[in-house]
Protein backbone atom coordinates (compact mmCIF):
# COMPACT_ATOMS: atom_id res chain seq x y z
CA UNK A 1 0.00 0.00 0.00
CA UNK A 2 2.75 2.48 1.23
CA UNK A 3 4.51 1.25 -1.68
CA UNK A 4 2.40 1.50 -4.38
CA UNK A 5 1.50 4.93 -3.23
CA UNK A 6 5.28 6.01 -3.40
CA UNK A 7 5.37 4.76 -6.50
CA UNK A 8 2.30 6.62 -7.84
CA UNK A 9 3.95 9.75 -6.17
CA UNK A 10 7.16 9.11 -8.58
CA UNK A 11 5.29 8.47 -11.30
CA UNK A 12 3.60 11.68 -11.03
CA UNK A 13 6.80 13.28 -10.23
CA UNK A 14 7.99 12.20 -13.71
CA UNK A 15 5.35 12.97 -15.63
CA UNK A 16 5.24 16.74 -13.93
CA UNK A 17 8.80 16.52 -14.56
CA UNK A 18 8.41 15.51 -18.44
CA UNK A 19 5.90 18.04 -18.66
CA UNK A 20 8.59 20.75 -17.44
CA UNK A 21 11.22 19.56 -19.41
CA UNK A 22 8.67 19.73 -22.74
CA UNK A 23 7.82 23.78 -21.75
CA UNK A 24 11.66 24.50 -21.47
CA UNK A 25 12.34 22.63 -25.26
CA UNK A 26 9.59 24.34 -26.67
CA UNK A 27 10.13 27.57 -25.09
CA UNK A 28 14.00 27.07 -26.43
CA UNK A 29 12.63 26.35 -29.85
CA UNK A 30 10.43 29.10 -29.94
CA UNK A 31 13.14 31.56 -28.82
CA UNK A 32 15.64 29.65 -31.12
CA UNK A 33 13.35 30.31 -34.40
CA UNK A 34 12.84 34.08 -33.18
CA UNK A 35 16.36 34.29 -33.40
CA UNK A 36 16.71 32.86 -36.77
CA UNK A 37 13.66 35.14 -38.47
CA UNK A 38 14.93 37.81 -36.60
CA UNK A 39 17.53 39.40 -39.06
CA UNK A 40 15.31 42.69 -38.38
CA UNK A 41 17.10 43.71 -35.27
CA UNK A 42 20.66 43.34 -34.10
CA UNK A 43 22.22 39.82 -34.01
CA UNK A 44 24.08 38.19 -31.86
CA UNK A 45 27.06 39.94 -31.54
CA UNK A 46 28.33 43.17 -29.07
CA UNK A 47 29.30 45.68 -32.10
CA UNK A 48 30.71 48.79 -32.44
CA UNK A 49 30.69 51.77 -34.79
CA UNK A 50 34.17 54.32 -35.07
CA UNK A 51 35.49 56.94 -37.40
CA UNK A 52 39.15 57.15 -38.55
CA UNK A 53 40.51 59.88 -39.84
CA UNK A 54 42.07 60.16 -43.35
CA UNK A 55 45.65 61.05 -44.62
CA UNK A 56 45.11 64.57 -45.43
CA UNK A 57 48.05 64.91 -47.49
CA UNK A 58 46.65 62.10 -50.08
CA UNK A 59 46.38 63.91 -53.74
CA UNK A 60 43.34 62.84 -55.82
CA UNK A 61 43.28 59.18 -57.18
CA UNK A 62 44.06 58.45 -60.53
CA UNK A 63 41.50 56.10 -62.43
CA UNK A 64 43.54 53.06 -62.32
CA UNK A 65 43.01 50.94 -65.75
CA UNK A 66 45.83 47.87 -64.28
CA UNK A 67 45.60 47.39 -60.72
CA UNK A 68 48.75 49.03 -58.72
CA UNK A 69 49.73 47.53 -55.57
CA UNK A 70 48.54 47.67 -51.78
CA UNK A 71 48.90 51.22 -49.90
CA UNK A 72 51.96 50.71 -47.36
CA UNK A 73 51.85 49.71 -44.22
CA UNK A 74 51.29 52.59 -41.31
CA UNK A 75 49.44 54.95 -43.64
CA UNK A 76 46.30 57.08 -42.55
CA UNK A 77 43.06 55.75 -45.03
CA UNK A 78 43.27 58.06 -48.04
CA UNK A 79 39.31 58.90 -47.07
CA UNK A 80 37.75 59.55 -43.78
CA UNK A 81 35.83 56.53 -42.55
CA UNK A 82 33.30 54.96 -41.01
CA UNK A 83 33.55 51.43 -39.34
CA UNK A 84 31.49 49.21 -38.44
CA UNK A 85 32.82 46.01 -36.18
CA UNK A 86 31.74 43.00 -34.54
CA UNK A 87 33.42 43.43 -30.81
CA UNK A 88 34.16 39.63 -30.50
CA UNK A 89 37.22 37.90 -31.19
CA UNK A 90 37.01 36.22 -34.85
CA UNK A 91 37.73 36.89 -38.62
CA UNK A 92 35.11 38.63 -40.80
CA UNK A 93 34.08 39.52 -44.08
CA UNK A 94 34.45 43.08 -44.96
CA UNK A 95 31.52 45.23 -47.31
CA UNK A 96 32.64 48.42 -48.27
CA UNK A 97 30.04 51.07 -48.52
CA UNK A 98 29.66 53.97 -50.69
CA UNK A 99 27.62 57.11 -49.87
CA UNK A 100 24.88 58.63 -51.29
CA UNK A 101 25.20 61.74 -53.70
CA UNK A 102 26.61 64.77 -51.13
CA UNK A 103 25.88 62.95 -47.77
CA UNK A 104 28.47 62.24 -45.14
CA UNK A 105 29.16 58.90 -43.77
CA UNK A 106 28.58 59.81 -39.97
CA UNK A 107 24.69 59.25 -41.36
CA UNK A 108 24.73 55.44 -41.89
CA UNK A 109 25.95 54.84 -38.29
CA UNK A 110 22.66 52.73 -37.69
CA UNK A 111 22.90 50.38 -40.97
CA UNK A 112 26.49 49.48 -40.20
CA UNK A 113 25.72 49.18 -36.06
CA UNK A 114 23.10 46.55 -37.47
CA UNK A 115 25.13 44.46 -40.38
CA UNK A 116 28.24 44.61 -37.75
CA UNK A 117 26.18 42.48 -34.81
CA UNK A 118 25.63 40.00 -37.06
CA UNK A 119 29.69 39.39 -37.74
CA UNK A 120 30.74 41.68 -40.78
CA UNK A 121 33.04 44.29 -40.74
CA UNK A 122 31.52 47.39 -42.38
CA UNK A 123 33.72 50.04 -43.76
CA UNK A 124 32.32 53.54 -45.90
CA UNK A 125 34.73 56.31 -46.77
CA UNK A 126 33.55 59.83 -47.01
CA UNK A 127 33.90 60.92 -51.08
CA UNK A 128 34.48 64.49 -51.71
CA UNK A 129 30.59 66.19 -51.36
CA UNK A 130 31.28 68.50 -54.24
CA UNK A 131 31.26 66.08 -57.12
CA UNK A 132 31.13 67.02 -60.39
CA UNK A 133 28.18 64.90 -62.89
CA UNK A 134 31.09 62.42 -63.99
CA UNK A 135 31.41 59.77 -60.97
CA UNK A 136 34.65 58.75 -62.27
CA UNK A 137 36.70 60.07 -59.58
CA UNK A 138 34.30 58.45 -56.98
CA UNK A 139 35.00 55.29 -58.43
CA UNK A 140 38.85 56.19 -58.35
CA UNK A 141 38.43 57.25 -54.62
CA UNK A 142 36.82 54.23 -53.37
CA UNK A 143 39.50 51.90 -55.23
CA UNK A 144 42.10 53.53 -53.30
CA UNK A 145 40.56 53.27 -50.09
CA UNK A 146 40.32 49.52 -50.76
CA UNK A 147 44.24 49.68 -51.77
CA UNK A 148 44.35 50.43 -48.41
CA UNK A 149 42.88 47.64 -46.59
CA UNK A 150 45.32 45.04 -47.04
CA UNK A 151 48.23 46.35 -44.79
CA UNK A 152 45.99 49.03 -42.78
CA UNK A 153 43.00 47.20 -41.63
CA UNK A 154 43.83 44.86 -39.92
CA UNK A 155 46.44 46.87 -37.98
CA UNK A 156 43.29 49.85 -37.31
CA UNK A 157 41.33 46.92 -35.62
CA UNK A 158 44.19 45.62 -33.39
CA UNK A 159 44.53 49.24 -32.00
CA UNK A 160 41.57 50.03 -31.71
CA UNK A 161 40.64 46.68 -30.07
CA UNK A 162 43.66 45.55 -28.09
CA UNK A 163 42.42 43.12 -26.19
CA UNK A 164 40.73 41.13 -29.40
CA UNK A 165 41.68 39.72 -32.18
CA UNK A 166 39.25 41.29 -34.56
CA UNK A 167 40.50 40.35 -37.93
CA UNK A 168 39.41 41.08 -41.85
CA UNK A 169 38.80 38.38 -43.61
CA UNK A 170 39.75 40.25 -46.82
CA UNK A 171 39.44 37.29 -49.24
CA UNK A 172 35.60 37.79 -49.28
CA UNK A 173 34.89 41.87 -49.87
CA UNK A 174 31.22 42.65 -50.40
CA UNK A 175 30.86 46.03 -52.14
CA UNK A 176 27.83 47.83 -51.68
CA UNK A 177 26.77 51.85 -52.45
CA UNK A 178 23.76 54.02 -51.69
CA UNK A 179 22.33 56.28 -54.48
CA UNK A 180 25.05 57.40 -56.46
CA UNK A 181 27.31 55.28 -54.34
CA UNK A 182 25.73 52.43 -55.61
CA UNK A 183 26.99 53.84 -59.44
CA UNK A 184 30.01 53.81 -57.44
CA UNK A 185 29.80 50.11 -56.05
CA UNK A 186 29.03 48.53 -59.45
CA UNK A 187 31.92 50.40 -61.00
CA UNK A 188 33.86 48.88 -58.79
CA UNK A 189 32.76 45.62 -59.34
CA UNK A 190 32.59 46.20 -63.54
CA UNK A 191 36.35 47.02 -63.16
CA UNK A 192 36.11 50.94 -64.41
CA UNK A 193 39.19 51.53 -62.17
CA UNK A 194 40.91 48.95 -61.15
CA UNK A 195 41.83 48.02 -57.14
CA UNK A 196 44.23 45.06 -55.75
CA UNK A 197 40.92 43.53 -53.98
CA UNK A 198 39.02 42.89 -57.26
CA UNK A 199 39.35 39.36 -57.52
CA UNK A 200 38.33 39.12 -53.97
CA UNK A 201 34.96 40.78 -54.75
CA UNK A 202 32.03 38.52 -53.56
CA UNK A 203 28.74 39.67 -53.86
CA UNK A 204 27.27 43.50 -54.49
CA UNK A 205 24.46 45.13 -53.35
CA UNK A 206 22.59 48.52 -54.37
CA UNK A 207 20.45 50.44 -52.10
CA UNK A 208 18.32 52.54 -54.37
CA UNK A 209 21.21 52.71 -56.72
CA UNK A 210 20.98 55.54 -58.99
CA UNK A 211 22.80 55.96 -62.77
CA UNK A 212 21.85 59.47 -64.03
CA UNK A 213 18.98 61.99 -63.89
CA UNK A 214 16.06 59.87 -65.50
CA UNK A 215 15.30 57.58 -68.57
CA UNK A 216 18.07 57.25 -70.97
CA UNK A 217 20.21 59.93 -69.66
CA UNK A 218 22.69 58.01 -67.77
CA UNK A 219 26.13 60.45 -66.22
CA UNK A 220 29.53 59.68 -67.22
CA UNK A 221 30.64 56.60 -66.49
CA UNK A 222 27.82 54.76 -67.68
CA UNK A 223 27.45 51.79 -65.82
CA UNK A 224 24.20 50.06 -66.73
CA UNK A 225 24.32 48.89 -70.22
CA UNK A 226 20.76 48.43 -70.15
CA UNK A 227 19.56 45.41 -71.42
CA UNK A 228 18.97 42.26 -69.84
CA UNK A 229 21.47 40.25 -67.44
CA UNK A 230 24.31 42.22 -69.11
CA UNK A 231 26.29 43.80 -66.03
CA UNK A 232 27.63 39.92 -66.21
CA UNK A 233 29.09 40.17 -62.76
CA UNK A 234 30.56 36.50 -61.59
CA UNK A 235 28.64 37.12 -58.27
CA UNK A 236 25.54 37.55 -56.50
CA UNK A 237 23.57 40.80 -56.44
CA UNK A 238 21.17 42.07 -53.93
CA UNK A 239 19.09 45.50 -55.18
CA UNK A 240 17.14 46.80 -52.23
CA UNK A 241 14.92 49.24 -53.79
CA UNK A 242 12.36 52.09 -52.05
CA UNK A 243 9.56 53.00 -54.01
CA UNK A 244 9.01 57.07 -53.32
CA UNK A 245 12.43 57.17 -55.13
CA UNK A 246 10.21 57.90 -58.68
CA UNK A 247 8.65 60.60 -56.86
CA UNK A 248 9.35 64.38 -56.95
CA UNK A 249 9.44 66.16 -53.41
CA UNK A 250 7.55 68.88 -54.39
CA UNK A 251 9.30 70.52 -57.05
CA UNK A 252 12.43 68.97 -56.53
CA UNK A 253 12.57 66.27 -59.55
CA UNK A 254 13.09 62.06 -58.44
CA UNK A 255 15.86 60.91 -56.80
CA UNK A 256 16.12 57.61 -58.42
CA UNK A 257 14.27 57.45 -61.60
CA UNK A 258 12.50 54.62 -62.82
CA UNK A 259 15.00 53.46 -65.80
CA UNK A 260 18.39 54.28 -64.09
CA UNK A 261 17.50 52.83 -60.98
CA UNK A 262 16.88 49.96 -58.76
CA UNK A 263 14.45 48.48 -61.53
CA UNK A 264 17.07 48.70 -64.09
CA UNK A 265 20.19 47.71 -61.74
CA UNK A 266 18.08 44.93 -60.92
CA UNK A 267 16.95 43.80 -65.00
CA UNK A 268 20.76 43.99 -65.91
CA UNK A 269 22.32 41.73 -63.26
CA UNK A 270 23.51 38.27 -64.16
CA UNK A 271 21.93 36.03 -61.88
CA UNK A 272 21.86 35.27 -59.40
CA UNK A 273 20.06 38.64 -58.21
CA UNK A 274 17.51 39.47 -55.52
CA UNK A 275 15.13 42.49 -55.99
CA UNK A 276 13.54 43.84 -52.70
CA UNK A 277 11.20 47.40 -53.27
CA UNK A 278 9.49 48.70 -50.12
CA UNK A 279 6.85 50.47 -51.53
CA UNK A 280 6.10 53.43 -49.43
CA UNK A 281 9.70 54.34 -48.13
CA UNK A 282 11.67 56.61 -49.70
CA UNK A 283 15.28 57.21 -51.68
CA UNK A 284 16.71 58.31 -47.95
CA UNK A 285 15.07 56.08 -45.47
CA UNK A 286 18.70 54.11 -45.03
CA UNK A 287 19.99 56.61 -43.23
CA UNK A 288 19.80 57.32 -39.89
CA UNK A 289 17.18 59.04 -38.16
CA UNK A 290 18.84 62.41 -36.38
CA UNK A 291 21.12 64.31 -39.31
CA UNK A 292 22.70 67.10 -38.53
CA UNK A 293 24.43 70.20 -40.67
CA UNK A 294 23.52 71.28 -44.59
CA UNK A 295 23.42 67.55 -46.08
CA UNK A 296 20.82 66.58 -42.65
CA UNK A 297 18.49 68.93 -44.78
CA UNK A 298 19.59 67.99 -47.77
CA UNK A 299 18.40 64.29 -46.73
CA UNK A 300 15.16 65.36 -45.58
CA UNK A 301 13.66 67.51 -48.35
CA UNK A 302 15.44 67.09 -51.33
CA UNK A 303 13.55 63.17 -52.03
CA UNK A 304 10.56 62.01 -51.12
CA UNK A 305 10.61 60.06 -48.25
CA UNK A 306 8.59 57.70 -46.13
CA UNK A 307 6.66 58.36 -42.96
CA UNK A 308 9.65 57.26 -40.58
CA UNK A 309 13.22 56.03 -41.17
CA UNK A 310 13.74 53.45 -39.04
CA UNK A 311 11.51 50.34 -40.60
CA UNK A 312 13.42 50.73 -43.54
CA UNK A 313 16.71 51.04 -42.30
CA UNK A 314 15.55 47.94 -40.27
CA UNK A 315 14.55 46.14 -42.86
CA UNK A 316 17.66 47.21 -45.18
CA UNK A 317 20.16 45.92 -42.16
CA UNK A 318 18.22 42.91 -41.73
CA UNK A 319 17.97 41.33 -45.70
CA UNK A 320 21.92 42.56 -46.51
CA UNK A 321 22.69 40.09 -43.74
CA UNK A 322 20.36 37.53 -45.20
CA UNK A 323 21.52 38.03 -48.56
CA UNK A 324 25.42 37.84 -47.21
CA UNK A 325 24.70 34.41 -45.33
CA UNK A 326 22.98 33.20 -48.58
CA UNK A 327 25.86 34.17 -50.64
CA UNK A 328 28.69 33.70 -48.04
CA UNK A 329 27.94 30.49 -46.17
CA UNK A 330 24.95 29.32 -47.99
CA UNK A 331 22.51 29.51 -45.70
CA UNK A 332 19.51 30.63 -47.62
CA UNK A 333 17.05 30.20 -44.46
CA UNK A 334 16.38 34.03 -44.08
CA UNK A 335 16.39 34.93 -47.45
CA UNK A 336 14.42 32.19 -48.19
CA UNK A 337 12.03 33.65 -45.61
CA UNK A 338 12.23 37.18 -47.31
CA UNK A 339 11.27 36.07 -50.55
CA UNK A 340 8.17 34.27 -49.15
CA UNK A 341 6.96 37.76 -48.11
CA UNK A 342 4.54 36.59 -45.50
CA UNK A 343 2.64 39.61 -44.73
CA UNK A 344 3.35 41.18 -41.38
CA UNK A 345 6.98 39.57 -41.56
CA UNK A 346 9.60 42.36 -42.27
CA UNK A 347 9.18 46.10 -40.88
CA UNK A 348 7.96 47.49 -43.87
CA UNK A 349 5.59 46.38 -46.89
CA UNK A 350 7.14 44.97 -49.91
CA UNK A 351 6.28 44.90 -53.82
CA UNK A 352 6.57 41.21 -54.69
CA UNK A 353 10.44 39.99 -54.24
CA UNK A 354 12.13 39.12 -57.31
CA UNK A 355 14.84 37.13 -58.14
CA UNK A 356 16.86 35.85 -61.34
CA UNK A 357 18.13 32.39 -60.38
CA UNK A 358 19.36 31.49 -64.28
CA UNK A 359 19.18 33.77 -67.62
CA UNK A 360 17.19 31.07 -69.22
CA UNK A 361 14.62 30.75 -66.25
CA UNK A 362 14.41 34.63 -66.66
CA UNK A 363 13.16 37.16 -64.27
CA UNK A 364 10.56 35.77 -62.29
CA UNK A 365 8.20 37.01 -59.24
CA UNK A 366 8.69 34.22 -56.69
CA UNK A 367 5.37 34.33 -54.91
C1 LIG B 1 23.44 32.60 -40.77
O1 LIG B 1 23.82 31.25 -40.83
C2 LIG B 1 24.19 30.70 -39.59
C3 LIG B 1 24.65 29.26 -39.78
O2 LIG B 1 24.90 28.92 -41.08
C4 LIG B 1 23.04 30.76 -38.62
O3 LIG B 1 23.42 30.25 -37.37
C5 LIG B 1 22.58 32.20 -38.48
O4 LIG B 1 21.45 32.28 -37.67
C6 LIG B 1 22.26 32.78 -39.84
N1 LIG B 1 21.96 34.19 -39.70
C7 LIG B 1 21.09 34.82 -40.46
C8 LIG B 1 20.99 36.28 -40.26
O5 LIG B 1 20.43 34.26 -41.30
Amino acid sequence: MAQSSSSKGNERRRVWQQLQLSVVVILVLIQSSFALDDIYNPGPHDADVFEVEQDNTVQSPKCRKVAGTPKPAGVSPPNRLFVGVPKQSGTYPVIHLQHAFTMKIDFYTQLLYHVATYGYIVVAPQMPQISLPDATMEIADGADTLDWYPNNLEALLAEMFPNLKVKPDLKKVILAGHSRGGKVAFGLATGVCKTVLAPNFVGVIGLDPVDGTGPGKQTTPKILPLSPYGLKLPFPTLIVGAGLGDDKAGINPPCAPLGVSHDAFFSNSAPIAYHFVASEYGHMDYLDDDLDGVEGVIANTLCRNGPKRAPMRKFTGGIITAFLNATLYGNSKALDQAILNIPGAAPVKLDTPQITRTITESVYASS
